[in-house]
């Protein structure tokens, strides 16, 4: 079945993955593409989607949100995705336009416009533009089938020792989001550092043999060096497509249904996902916590998508 769905993101390596299979998969339908100030700044994150479209032939709407989270300054992460936020390749020139609305505003419209229950949003960012949405437009919540975010963790974080970094850059926008009455599953670390970009995966990938399998060998090539230096990573974890691919396929992932919390004002644990696992405890929130993941399904659904572009 093929599924609508709006990728909220900032362009990152990985969320370039996230992309191309989203445009490359034949069960998504990408009816947007929005860019949240999180990996680098709002002006960056924006060019490299455009250019990442042009590479994929992406028709979809692509609008710039917002540029830092709602009420803290903007952290980037320049040691992972470089100075550009995609080092390592070289884009096309953009070949469309901005849509000129405001990211948030074209998330609020494309949800209205649709069905209920017929668009999934998957943000690969910090949460900014979702929780601004809400606060915007709260109908939203009981008009989206789901929201598939690659964020948080269960048992670990990555940029401290309790937060993953989505979630550490703008803890009161995932505070909103995992409040709000929808359906949210967190595709956090737990399962994401198990999606590695390992040699046999690359060789699949170069043995595709196309423009756009080169272009992924050579973003691959950056992201290993900076995931080894960084966070001692013998291959990369490559975080963001695992939250489209549970869209395309969701036995790709065991989830559990248990209450998760946002932590915005610990000592130590300011953006920890806190994730209730106290079995007597019944959930009330409709969130989720992906707890494993089938790695060679996940891969081979990526290498399709590539394949197919
Ligand atoms: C997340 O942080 C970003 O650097 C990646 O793009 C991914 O979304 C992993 O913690
Ligand atoms: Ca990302």
């Amino acid at each position: 079945m093929v599924k609508d769905i709006i990728l909220d993101c900032d362009p990152g390596h990985d969320d370039a993955i996230a992309i191309l299979l989203a445009a490359g998969h034949h069960d998504i339908n990408l009816r947007a593409i929005t860019t949240v100030g999180g990996n680098q700044t709002l002006e960056k994150v924006t060019r490299n989607a455009l250019g990442l479209a042009t590479l994929a032939g992406i028709t979809a709407p692509i609008s710039a949100g917002h540029d830092g989270p709602l009420n803290r300054n903007l952290v980037t992460s320049p040691e992972i995705h470089g100075e550009s936020g995609l080092d390592g390749v070289t884009l096309p020139d953009p070949a469309m336009d901005l849509d000129p609305r405001h990211g948030v505003d074209l998330i609020i419209d494309a949800i209205m416009e649709s069905d209920p229950g017929t668009i999934t949003l998957v943000p690969t960012g910090p949460l900014t533009n979702i929780a601004s949405a809400l606060q915007k437009q709260p109908e939203i919540a009981s008009r989206v089938a789901e929201v598939s975010l690659m964020g948080g963790g269960a048992s670990v974080g990555n940029a401290t020792a309790a937060a993953e970094f989505n979630i550490l850059v703008d803890p009161e926008a995932a505070d909103i989001v995992f409040s709000a009455p929808w359906k949210v599953t967190m595709v956090g670390l737990d399962v994401t550092h198990e999606a590695q970009a390992t040699p046999d995966v690359l060789d699949q990938i170069r043995a595709l043999n196309t423009p756009i399998s080169s272009f992924v060998d050579d973003l691959m090539a950056f992201f290993i060096r900076s995931n080894q230096r960084e966070q001692q990573f013998a291959a990369p974890p490559v975080h963001d497509p695992v939250a489209v691919a549970h869209v395309i396929d969701p036995g790709i992932l065991a989830t559990e249904h248990r209450p998760i919390f946002v932590e915005t004002a610990g000592k130590y644990t300011t953006g920890m996902t806190l994730v209730d696992r106290r079995p007597w405890i019944n959930p009330d929130k409709n969130t989720h916590v992906a707890t494993g993941i089938d790695v060679d399904r996940f891969w081979d659904h990526v290498i399709n998508a590539i394949g197919n572009l």
